[in-house]
């Protein structure tokens, strides 16, 4: 398999952090390209129309898209304990944990891609602090459940490690450890696994 990717996208990350847990890196050719939303990228547009990072490319359902999706595949492809469990409300608290934790990173992305990417004359304060209203208040929301997860770390936390990971390495700012302690707590623990590791972005 071909995953085309970039050290600096936090929803790569997840997948990255999934193909570690799941045992299937060494079947999974990383392949680090630059993209942005402005710029053509052929290879890329030719495996995802969206021309969009994390896509996978699979030697049984073509190219897979987005990252919850590839997520999803590889969870079907190991034997090992589910990271999409498959039933039940412990189901549930995890899609609903993966879906908060890919909504901060929507808000984060676009910010970065603001900052970044926008000609100062287009960008929008109100829209980046609406955004950045977002980001807060998943971080609240999250430093009320970290207490909860435990020793789990299944989609929903894989998902929540990248969000602090991101805002650690594009908005240092932010200090997010003073307002949530139970999660800069979490993190630590979270932030000792292999597949965390070996995926810092850079
Ligand atoms: C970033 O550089 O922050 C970034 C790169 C790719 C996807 C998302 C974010």
């Amino acid at each position: 398999m071909r995953l085309w990717f970039n050290p600096a996208s936090p929803f790569a990350r997840k997948v990255r952090i999934v193909a570690r847990e799941t045992g299937l890196e060494g079947r999974i050719e990383e392949v680090s390209i630059l993209v942005s939303p402005v710029k053509p990228h052929g290879e890329l547009a030719r495996a995802n129309p969206l021309v969009k990072i994390p896509a996978l490319s699979t030697p049984d359902e073509g190219t897979l898209y987005d990252s919850a999706v590839i997520c999803e595949y590889l969870d079907s492809l190991h034997r090992g304990m589910p990271l999409f469990p498959r039933s039940g409300s412990e189901r549930w608290r995890e899609l609903r944990l993966h879906a908060l934790c890919d909504g901060i990173l929507d808000a984060a992305v676009l910010m970065r891609y603001e900052a970044a990417v926008r000609p100062e004359a287009l960008q929008w304060p109100d829209w980046v602090a609406g955004q950045l209203g977002k980001v807060r208040g998943g971080l609240d929301a999250l430093e009320l459940e970290c207490p909860a997860w435990g020793e789990c770390f299944a989609i929903g936390e894989i998902t929540a490690a990248c969000v602090l990971g991101y805002l650690d390495f594009r908005f240092p700012g932010e200090a997010w450890r003073d307002s949530h302690p139970a999660l800069a707590k979490w993190f630590v623990t979270a932030s000792q696994r292999p597949s965390v590791k070996a995926t810092v972005p850079a």
